[in-house]
């Protein structure tokens, strides 16, 4: 079954343990992962789900330490907690519970059977809609004029989501001054700079760019870069380009007006920097980017400041003295028609 098909209503409620959990397992790899990577893994085992970081889905390059992959964990993780209150189950949850095992990220239980959580369930609908759309938004940012009758979110939304990332222990700021976001749209550039001048990088990242026509289920289709559907046979040869050309000052200026202009720019930040705030983190983004998904408002991703060492001390320095960033991303109101969604891998067959 494709994923992206997973309903509400097909939930093998009567099933067995082993056929529920291959069920919502679905919901899990619906999550955001670094360049569609989908670096986890999950196991079975009687009445228990495990979830496990897969590091041979790592990027060895933009990502050496695996903290985006834990954290795109993080993000699977959080989809299975609200595909279980959804489907009444109280859920328990142990996080790394084998120091041995550092790949064993947590355990899931059913728990105690519950009514069905309402709220769970639309958030359910919006793991199934949502969508990373690196489109420009609707609405002015703090360094643009304001478009008559764009929408942007109001001061209530944006509480709301800071409160959503508190529930899970991290904290989102809005860089929503014009001196902060300056400082960022420098750092974003430079960023691009950086990371395109590195031949390795280049050489990754084009490897995760495929055609939508592509038959492996990962990485990043054409048509979500901004790639017409027509010109969907150029992909390859975009990919080439970027793997052997230094593409850094046109990306940099791409990159650097969609961060001036994006109504809204959030920070991700946690007090650790360990595999447990990025496990946090990605429980904090899927969080945050469902409830923005209620109300027809996406995301997309400038990690480039906090991939690039130097950068992310920069950005520790300025906005987060003693913590640490960990993911930076913009929100808004799209302006163009709803995009497909992402290919992801099938989990299993039910029954093992
Ligand atoms: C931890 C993490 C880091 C990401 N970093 C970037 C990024 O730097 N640039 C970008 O365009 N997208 C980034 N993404 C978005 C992914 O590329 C996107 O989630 C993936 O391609 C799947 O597409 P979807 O979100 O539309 O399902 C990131 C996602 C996650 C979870």
């Amino acid at each position: 079954m494709d994923p992206w098909q997973v309903t509400l209503d097909a939930f093998p409620r009567g099933g067995t343990p082993s056929e529920r959990w291959h069920y919502l397992w679905n919901y899990a790899v619906l999550a955001p992962s670094g360049h569609n990577t989908q670096p986890w893994r999950f196991g079975v085992v009687g009445e228990k789900m495990a979830l496990y970081a897969d590091r041979q889905r790592s990027l060895a390059v933009v990502d050496p330490q695996d903290r985006a992959l834990i954290i795109s964990c993080g993000a699977a993780l959080f989809n299975l907690r609200v595909a279980l209150a959804a489907f009444g189950y109280g859920g328990t949850v142990t996080t790394f519970p084998d120091a041995d095992q550092p790949d064993l990220l947590a355990w899931l239980e059913f728990g105690e059977t519950c009514s069905p959580d309402e709220r769970a369930q639309e958030l359910c609908q919006a793991i199934v809609t949502r969508r990373t759309d690196r489109r420009p938004y609707q609405g002015s940012s703090p360094l643009t004029e304001g478009g008559s009758g764009a929408k942007t979110l109001t001061g209530e939304q944006l509480q709301a989501l800071e409160r959503v990332a508190q529930g899970e222990g991290v904290d989102l700021q809005w860089l929503d001054s014009p001196e902060r976001r300056w400082l960022m749209v420098e750092w974003v550039g430079e960023g691009d700079r950086i990371q395109m001048a590195n031949p390795q990088f280049r050489q990754e990242l084009s490897h995760w760019i495929k055609p939508s026509t592509n038959k492996d289920h990962d990485g990043i289709p054409s048509y979500a870069q901004g790639i017409p559907p027509a010109l969907d046979f150029v992909t390859p040869l975009v990919a080439q380009l970027i793997r052997w050309v230094d593409l850094g000052d046109s990306q940099a200026q791409k990159d650097q007006t969609l961060v001036a202009n994006a109504p809204h720019l959030a920070l991700l930040v946690t007090e650790a920097d360990d595999p447990d705030a990025w496990l946090a983190t990605g429980q904090a983004l899927s969080a945050v980017l469902l409830e923005a998904e209620l109300w027809g408002v996406r995301a997309s991703f400038f990690n480039q400041p906090l991939e690039v060492q130097s950068l992310r001390e920069q950005v520790t320095q300025q906005f987060c003295s003693s913590a640490f960033p960990q993911l930076l991303f913009r929100l808004g109101y799209p302006l163009g028609a709803p995009l497909p969604p992402t290919p992801r891998h099938s989990p299993p067959e039910s029954g093992l």
